[in-house]
Formats: structure tokens, sequence, C-alpha cells
């Protein structure tokens, strides 16, 4: 498979994609998305994978939606853009995938490995929901998928404060599977799958569908709240600010229209 922002290699078992915009600190725009989850079903449609895992650089898993592609958008233009619904197209994939994070993996990239099945994540790994910072919210399914994984109180001080949490708070948290040294997290990753790709396949795959129901009861209708509260955000001055305010490397300054 040939893509201009991931790549992909097979590990055995397990097909592995890696977001490839390294400059950018793998800021996901449309196309890395398209790609992404495209090269996802590929590796679901593969009989000879069981399993997927989904990676970035050492530096950075990601660091989120490409803001400087969304900063100038209307409400209107966030409504006809189908970016965000690459992160549901993720559920489409019926085989698990695992998360393999390092560095930064902060808004659409936490929502990213949050819409994944587990987390596996190196010692420097940094999870957060930076969003207020550009005067708007999570609109990936970050309110209701962190809100389930690290309960309320933690989920707030993250969307609300830019509270950000390290690997091993993640993992106290639930957020992550396990914690590994830099140097061994993508190789543990790739373990892992390996040995879910060993094990009966129809009963992994529904297995995920059923833990997946338990979690996500009713995520459709939070997501699709969440998602309106997002693009009514492309309304606002602040909103404006924030993107800008991060593009021209300034700090911003909050009208509160
Ligand atoms: N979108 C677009 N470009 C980004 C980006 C993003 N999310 N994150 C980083 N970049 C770019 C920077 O603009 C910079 O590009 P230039 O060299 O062309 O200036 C390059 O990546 C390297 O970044 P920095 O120079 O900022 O690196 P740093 O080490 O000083 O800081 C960082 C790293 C703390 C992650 C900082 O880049 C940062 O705060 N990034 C934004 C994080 C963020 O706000 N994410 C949420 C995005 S909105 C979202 O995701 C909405 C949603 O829910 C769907």
């Amino acid at each position: 498979m040939q893509y201009e922002f991931v790549l992909t290699e097979v590990h055995d078992h397990v097909g592995l994609v890696r977001i490839n915009r390294p400059k950018q600190l793998n800021a996901l725009n449309p196309k890395t998305m398209d790609e992404l989850t495209d090269a996802c079903l590929a590796f679901d449609a593969d009989p000879d994978i069981g399993c997927i895992v989904v990676t970035g650089t050492e530096r950075a898993f990601a660091a989120g939606a490409d803001i400087k592609q969304m900063m100038d958008a209307s409400v209107v233009n966030m409504l006809d853009n189908p970016f965000i619904d690459y992160w549901d197209r993720l559920r489409r994939v019926k085989k698990p995938i695992i998360a393999a994070v390092s560095g930064y993996c902060l808004g659409g990239g936490n929502e990213l490995a949050m819409a994944c099945d587990m987390i596996v994540a190196s010692e420097s790994a940094v999870f957060g929901q930076p969003e207020i910072n550009l005067g708007v919210i999570p609109g990936a399914g970050g309110t209701q998928r962190l809100t389930r994984a690290v309960g309320k109180a933690i989920a707030m001080e993250m969307v609300l404060n830019d509270r950000r949490l390290t690997a091993q708070e993640a993992y106290q948290w639930g957020l992550v599977n396990r914690v590994a040294p830099v140097d061994s997290y993508l190789d543990q990753a790739i373990q892992l799958g390996n040995e879910i790709a060993a094990r009966a396949p129809v009963a992994v795959r529904l297995g995920k569908e059923a833990i997946n129901h338990a979690f996500e009861s009713d995520l459709a209708g939070g997501i699709s709240h969440e998602r309106r509260l997002f693009y009514m955000l492309f309304a606002t001055e602040d909103q404006k600010e924030g993107m800008r305010a991060f593009a021209e490397k300034r700090k911003a300054e909050w009208s509160g229209k």
C-alpha cells in the first residue's frame, strides 16, 4: 500500500500503520486521516492479518487535528467538511487496533488513540486535550471517550484546563494498557498484537464488538452532540483568535465573543 502521509508494514500477523508527517508532529489533516483509516480497513480485509497497530514517531503520536487547515473555517465549512468523520470511520474496523503512543498525544491525536481498542504507551508519552487553548473543545469524540476512560473529574480538568497526563498517570487512570521504555514500546505493541492474532479470530472479533458495545452505548448520541458544539465554536471570535494566535506563535487574547 502506497500513501503520502502514512507508511504500512507487516510484522508476522500484525499490520502496522505509521503516521508520517514528522515535521508537523503528525498533525492530522484530512488526507492523513483518509489514508490512515484506508490502511486500517485494508488490513482488516486481509486474512493474514489478525491485529492492527497504529503508531507515530518517538516525538509525537499526533499533536492533534491540523489547526492551520481549519483555523479560518466557518460553522458551515465545518458541517460540510467530512474531516472529523474519519475518526468514526475507524469504528468500521472489526479486528483489534492497538495504538502505540510515544511523545505528544494531543487533541485529535488523543482522540485517535482512544478510538483504537488498546494503548501501549512509551514512558515519554503525554496525553492531553488542549483545544481550550484554541477557544474550542474536542470535536472527534474526546469529551465522550475520555470521560468514559478516566472518569468525569480528570476529564473535566483535561478538557477545561489543559491538564496533561504522563504515561504513568494515564496508566493509573486506566487510559492505557501498559507503559514501556521508549526503545521497546512499539515492539511490545506489535508483540501484543501477534499474541492476539494467534487466538481464535472470530471470538476476538466478537469480543471486541461486545466490549465496545458496553463502552459505547449511546456514544453516537454523545459524539453527535459534541460535534454540533465543536462546530458552533467556529462562530466565535475566540476560535479565530485562538487558532490564529497559534499559527502566529503568540498568546491568544480572549474576548468572550
Ligand atoms: N496543527 C498544525 N500544525 C501543528 C500542530 C497542529 N495540531 N501541532 C504542531 N504543529 C506544527 C507547528 O505549527 C510547527 O510547524 P512550523 O515548524 O511550520 O511552525 C511544527 O508542527 C512543530 O511544532 P512546534 O514548533 O510547536 O513544536 P514544539 O515542540 O515547540 O511544541 C506542541 C509541540 C506542544 C505539541 C505544540 O506544537 C502544540 O501545542 N501543538 C498544538 C497542539 C494542539 O492544540 N492540538 C489540538 C488541535 S485541535 C484538535 O485536535 C481539534 C479536535 O478535537 C479534532
